[in-house]
């Protein structure tokens, strides 16, 4: 189970460097933001049930309290990654351009927490199996 959530954030983390990957190719793209943005806004939905399935597995599979603490932290900044969009649209003029320099900074927190948390789960060990008993 511990070998399965290892695997699992791992495709979480897989899936923030594409992020940044879509995003970088959706700015430079010639179609309108609306298109061009299209498969950044999808993976982003995707990542968000990643990070909830990614917390979920951490407490069945019983890491310790730190892991699943930042697993949490992981998918809680993803959702922040919606709402600073929403409140970015919401102020006028430069100001919300600025305040949307956030959503970037915030995708390289969620990265990195995303590293620490597989870095901290690779070095818990699985449980001992129960021997057989000698018939
Ligand atoms: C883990 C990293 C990231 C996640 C989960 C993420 C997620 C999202 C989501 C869900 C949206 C759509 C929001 C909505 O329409 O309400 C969005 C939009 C956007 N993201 Fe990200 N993002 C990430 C990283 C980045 C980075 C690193 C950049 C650029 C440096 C970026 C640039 C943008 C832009 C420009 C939009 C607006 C596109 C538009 O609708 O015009 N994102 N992102």
């Amino acid at each position: 189970m511990r070998k399965f959530f290892v695997g699992l954030a791992g495709l979480q983390l897989l899936a923030v460097v594409a992020q940044f990957f879509l995003a970088a190719s959706g700015a430079f793209a010639t179609a309108p933001n609306e298109e061009s943005f299209q498969p950044h806004r999808a993976l982003g939905g995707g990542l968000l049930l990643i990070a909830v399935l990614v917390t979920v597995v951490a407490a069945i599979a019983r890491m310790p309290g730190r892991v699943i603490g930042m697993s949490g932290l992981a998918a809680g900044l993803v959702v922040l990654q919606f709402l600073i969009k929403t409140i970015a649209g919401a102020i006028d003029g430069t100001a919300g351009d600025l305040f949307f320099g956030l959503h970037a900074l915030n995708g390289l927190a969620i990265g990195a927490t995303t590293g620490h948390m597989i870095r901290h789960a690779r070095q818990v060990p699985e449980p001992a199996t129960p021997a057989r008993q000698a018939s």
